[in-house]
């Protein structure tokens, strides 16, 4: 359905978004991290807000499992609940973006058609996506919430990685190697592309 026939219309406020980029005293950027369960994905998103927070930047984290508690209660992870999922945190993310915010978007988002469907919400410099790169493995050696053995029992149904597909991404901004290094290590690494690409200014 068109916009006209939800009778609905944008409206705009009087302050832009660079107007609150300068307020902030820092641009406003999408940072999506991605990866399988257990690979680290909220340990790094918090300690990177952590860094930026204590740097006077303004930022947030929106982390898969917080998400779910409020705002995406009413969805599971089938396919098509995962998509509605992201897309929600997309718009949300882009909402804040919009708001001169920095935000950490934390979620396995599994399917690479979905990573791109909210990648295109975004201007291309607005948009960083970070492979949270740790083997199935790993993940399930350190299986910190004991979802792993549940899922191999049989108990969670579509568990990405044993019985639901986990899209490795193909063109990411960056790589974090969890297994190789420690959390600390990785958000220096994240830092320092951050300020390559510009995106800390
Ligand atoms: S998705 O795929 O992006 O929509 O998932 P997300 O919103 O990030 O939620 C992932 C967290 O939900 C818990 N959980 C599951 N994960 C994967 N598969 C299944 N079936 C599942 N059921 C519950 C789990 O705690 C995930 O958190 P992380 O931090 O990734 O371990």
């Amino acid at each position: 359905m068109s916009k006209e026939e939800r009778n609905i219309t944008w409206q705009s406020s009087s302050i832009n978004r660079q107007d609150r980029e300068k307020h902030n005293g820092h641009r406003s950027r999408a940072i999506w991290f991605t990866g399988l369960s257990g690979a680290g994905k909220s340990s790094l998103a918090f300690a990177l807000e952590q860094y930026l927070y204590d740097q006077g930047v303004r930022c947030y984290v929106l982390d898969g499992d917080n998400v779910r508690h409020g705002l995406n209660r009413d969805l599971g992870f089938t396919a098509g609940d995962r998509q509605e999922n992201l897309r929600r945190i997309g718009e949300v993310s882009k909402l804040m973006v919009d708001a001169g915010l920095f935000v950490l978007s934390a979620f396995i988002s599994p399917h690479e058609q979905d990573r791109e469907m909210v990648r295109q919400l975004f201007e291309p410099d607005d948009f960083i996506e970070i492979y949270v790169r740790c083997s199935i493995q790993e993940c399930e050696r350190r299986d910190p919430k004991g979802l792993y053995k549940k899922a191999r029992n049989g108990d969670i149904p579509h568990f990405t990685g044993i019985s639901a597909p986990y899209d490795v991404p193909k063109s990411p901004s960056f790589i974090i190697d969890t297994e190789q290094w420690s959390i600390e290590e990785a958000v220096q690494e994240i830092v320092q592309h951050l300020e390559q690409i510009g995106a800390l200014q």
